[in-house]
């Protein structure tokens, strides 16, 4: 099949690209710019593991052709932390026992940080919605709460 080409931007840099058009982003994010942080699990839009920020609102890659993430501006979780610095939902995350196996991990800070970036003082009503599409196995949920309404807090500080 004849290539595209596209640019991505992505956690700040621009990326110019030859790709198959069939190519869904989290392909080419994982497979092509080596972003493997961002997770491929259901590829079917049920899980949200491939979770990033797509000009301020969260999507599943899995469900965008990179084709139509050209020229946007995309965040994934590799663009959080600032040097040695981690972003505060990193470190709550770590500290409250939001993450445990960690697949569901970056996904879900990624739904927490399009939601911070929003609605920097969030309920936890909010918080529960924001990550309602993304799925984790491991720690019922409570501990993540916990971990995005702490980051909130430090935050706001
Ligand atoms: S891998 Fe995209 S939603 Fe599950
Ligand atoms: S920490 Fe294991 S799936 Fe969420």
């Amino acid at each position: 099949m004849k290539k595209v080409e596209i640019t991505l931007k992505v956690n700040g840099e621009d990326y110019e690209l030859e790709i198959e058009p069939q190519r869904t982003l989290v392909e080419v994010l994982r497979e092509t710019l080596g972003f493997t942080g961002t997770k491929k699990s259901c590829n079917e839009g049920e899980c949200g593991a491939c979770t990033v920020i797509m000009d301020g609102k969260p999507v599943a890659s899995c469900l965008v052709l990179a084709l139509d993430a050209h020229g946007k501006e995309i965040t994934t979780i590799e663009g959080l932390a600032r040097g040695e610095h981690l972003h505060p939902l990193q470190v709550a995350f770590v500290r409250q026992g939001g993450i445990q196996c960690g697949f569901c991990t970056p996904g879900m800070i990624m739904s927490a940080k399009a939601l911070l970036d929003k609605n920097p003082q969030p309920t936890t009503t909010e918080v529960r919605k924001a990550i309602s599409g993304n799925l984790c196995r491991c720690t019922g949920y409570q501990q993540i709460v916990d971990s995005v309404m702490t980051a909130a807090q430090e935050m706001n500080k």
